[in-house]
């Protein structure tokens, strides 16, 4: 089932849930993204409380570090008990592996596990010139989708413009998790690989990731409801 996830990019818990208190009327309880900012600016509480709110979470801080590091992590992260999380494919299928053991509980059950391809706002040229991974972007993401899918994972986090890709490669049930999403008529800020919420739809995704075009208008509550029309409904 398709759905819009609100990246709450905020520095604290207080500007975090004050945000969310604006959507307590919505229909719809949105599933929210807590990043790096929020997960180290208020700590691992901040989870639960956004949890006992009743919202569904992705975990995305992303990890990436050598196989035994990350298994003992995502058991940590696991007993959070969030729907879903994240690694980067750059760190190996042994490195997804293992994320994947940590993450499973004794009862096996464990959240959705999805590994980040190339960030969207890594350009081809900035892939080629700095990190030095020569070839097209596309082939570099097929693949990269290829080992997470080999690895065992639910899914990938890549642009929405890569989504038909991503599952021709490695299967319709294969989840896209899409940021670098704008509106026709918003500015791209940082993000490169960027297209619309009904665009997104078209291309595949399962999930996108919408953040500042929600978090910086001046009613997040209409910006959410109009990625959810586009993206979800098909208005
Ligand atoms: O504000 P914006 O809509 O650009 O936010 C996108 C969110 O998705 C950010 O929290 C960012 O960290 C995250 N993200 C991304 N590209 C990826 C993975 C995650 O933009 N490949």
């Amino acid at each position: 089932m398709k759905d819009v996830i609100i990246a709450c990019d905020f520095p604290c818990e207080s500007d975090a849930l004050s945000f969310l208190d604006r959507f307590s009327l919505t229909e719809r309880k949105p599933f929210v993204k807590i990043g790096m900012e929020l997960f180290y600016g208020a700590g691992p509480s901040i989870v639960r409380e956004i949890k006992r709110r009743g919202h569904r979470i992705f975990l995305d801080l992303k990890l990436h570090d050598i196989p035994n590091t990350v298994r003992k992590t995502m058991k940590v992260l696991s007993a959070l008990d969030v729907d879903m999380t994240n690694v980067h494919a750059a760190g190996t299928i042994e490195m997804m592996q293992a994320a994947l053991e940590g993450l499973t509980r004794f009862d096996g059950t464990r959240p959705l596990l999805v590994a980040v391809t190339q960030l969207t706002s890594t350009s081809e040229e900035r892939m080629n010139s700095e990190l030095l991974v020569q070839g097209h972007i596309q082939d570099v993401i097929s693949r990269y989708a290829e080992n997470a899918a080999a690895a065992g994972l639910d899914g990938v986090v890549c642009s929405p413009l890569e989504s038909s890709l991503v599952k021709s490669s490695c299967g319709q049930e294969f989840l896209t998790v899409t940021p670098g999403i704008r509106f026709a008529d918003s500015a791209s800020d940082d993000q490169v690989r960027i297209t619309t919420p009904s665009r997104a739809r078209e291309i595949g995704s399962d999930y996108i990731v919408v953040g500042r075009p929600i978090t910086g208008a001046a009613d997040p509550v209409s910006a959410y409801q109009r990625c959810l029309n586009e993206f979800v409904y098909g208005k």
